[in-house]
C-alpha cells in the first residue's frame, strides 16, 4: 500500500459502537441505553439537515424560544429511552420534569438531556449537538455529576460524531457516523495538553464583572487564538477532540461561560454542564464553577444553572485565581 494512502481513504478502522461498549461494560442495561441513544443521535443528525427551525411560539421554562427542531429532537430522545427498556426517568431541557419511561429502578437508569444544544445556530449552519448524562436508578436531584455512570454528546457538523464516556472505563471516546449508518470508534482521549485557545462564552458579562474582563484581557495580551461559535458542544468539543489521527494538533485551551450582576447563568447543570464535565474530565481535562469541579456540585433542582469553565489544568487554575483570588 502506498504510504500516503491515508489522504484518500477514510478514518481508520476501529470497533463498532456495539463491540466497543460490550467490551467496556458488562452492564446489559447500560449497553442498551447507550445503543438506543446512538440510534436517536443518528436520526437527529439526519433530521437537523432539513427540519424547520420555525419558532413554535412557545418558550421553555428557561425562557428559551422552543424551535420545531428542538421539539423534534426532544421527542426522538424520549422515544429512544422508552424503547431501551432500561430507563426509569428521563428529563430534558425542553421538559424539565421527570417523565416515567417504564424501565426498572433497580438495574435501570435515569437520563437527563439537552436535545439540541445550539438550536438557534442551526440555520446559520454552525455545528450543533445533543448532550446527555446517565445516572443509576431513579434520582436526578440530590445527586452530583460525579455520580453519572455515563455521559455523551452527539455533534452534528461536517462530521457526525458520538462522543461518550463510561464511568468505569478510561478515556473519552469518539465514534464517527459512517456513510452506511454505523458508528465506528475513531479516537480516544485520556490526556489534555496545555495550549492557547480561548472560547469565551457570555462575554457581555465583562461589562460588569471586572475579574472576567481581566481574564479575557490576559488571553488577548498573551495572543490566545479565539475559537467561539456560540454552540457549547462544538466549542467544548475542540478542547479535547480537535486532533485526529496522525494530525495531532496539541493546542488546547479553555471554554468559559461566566456570569455577572446583570447577566445571570444560562447553562443548565443537569442537562448540559455536568454531562460535558464528565466528558472533559474523563478526557484528562478539568472543569470549574469558579470554586470546584462541576462534577462535585449537588444538583438540587432539575433546572439549576451555573457558570462554568472547561479546560486544561493550568487554564482552570488561572480561571479560579483570576475570578476568586484562589484555586482549590
Ligand atoms: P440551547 O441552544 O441548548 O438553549 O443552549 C445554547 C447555549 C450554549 O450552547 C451556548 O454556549 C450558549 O447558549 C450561548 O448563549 P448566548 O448566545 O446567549 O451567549
Ligand atoms: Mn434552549
Ligand atoms: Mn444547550
Ligand atoms: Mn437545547
Amino acid at each position: 500500500k502506498a504510504k500516503n494512502s491515508s489522504l484518500v481513504t477514510r478514518c481508520e478502522i476501529g470497533d463498532s459502537l456495539e463491540e466497543f461498549i460490550s467490551k467496556a461494560t458488562p452492564d446489559k442495561g447500560l449497553i442498551r441505553v447507550m445503543m438506543c441513544m446512538g440510534e436517536a443521535l443518528r436520526t437527529i443528525s439526519f433530521k437537523v439537515r432539513t427540519a424547520s427551525c420555525g419558532g413554535t411560539a412557545c418558550v421553555n421554562s428557561f425562557g428559551d424560544e422552543q424551535l420545531a427542531v428542538d421539539m423534534l429532537a426532544d421527542k426522538l430522545l424520549f422515544e429512544a429511552l422508552t424503547y431501551s427498556h432500561f430507563c426509569k426517568y428521563a428529563c430534558s431541557e425542553e421538559v424539565p420534569e421527570l417523565q416515567d419511561m417504564g424501565g426498572p429502578t433497580e438495574g435501570g437508569f435515569s437520563v437527563a438531556f439537552d436535545p439540541l444544544d445550539g438550536s438557534s445556530i442551526v440555520d446559520t449552519n454552525f455545528s450543533v449537538g445533543t448532550i446527555f448524562g446517565v445516572w443509576p436508578g431513579d434520582k436526578l436531584t440530590g445527586v452530583k455529576g460525579r455520580d453519572q455512570v455515563a455521559a455523551a454528546m452527539g455533534v452534528y457538523g461536517p462530521r457526525t460524531t458520538y462522543v461518550l464516556t463510561l464511568k468505569d472505563y478510561p478515556g473519552t471516546h469518539e465514534f464517527l457516523l459512517l456513510d452506511e449508518g454505523k458508528w465506528q470508534h475513531v479516537k480516544e482521549t485520556t490526556e489534555i495538553s496545555e495550549g492557547k485557545l480561548f472560547s469565551p462564552g457570555n462575554l457581555r458579562a465583562t461589562s460588569d464583572n471586572p475579574d472576567y474582563a481581566k481574564l479575557i484581557n490576559y488571553y488577548v495580551k498573551e495572543k490566545y487564538t479565539l475559537r467561539y461559535t456560540g454552540g457549547m458542544v462544538p466549542d467544548v468539543n475542540q478542547e479535547f477532540i480537535i486532533h485526529h489521527r496522525q494530525l495531532i494538533v496539541k493546542e488546547k485551551g479553555i471554554f468559559t461561560n461566566v456570569i455577572s450582576p446583570s447577566s445571570k447563568a444560562k447553562l443548565r447543570l443537569l442537562f448540559e454542564v455536568a454531562p460535558l464535565g464528565l466528558l472533559v474530565e474523563k478526557a484528562g481535562g478539568y472543569s470549574s464553577d469558579g470554586h470546584q469541579s462541576v462534577l462535585d456540585k449537588e444538583i438540587i433542582n432539575l433546572d439549576d444553572r451555573t457558570q462554568v469553565a472547561y479546560g486544561s489544568k493550568n487554564e482552570i487554575i488561572r480561571f479560579e485565581e483570576t475570578l476568586y483570588g484562589k484555586s482549590r
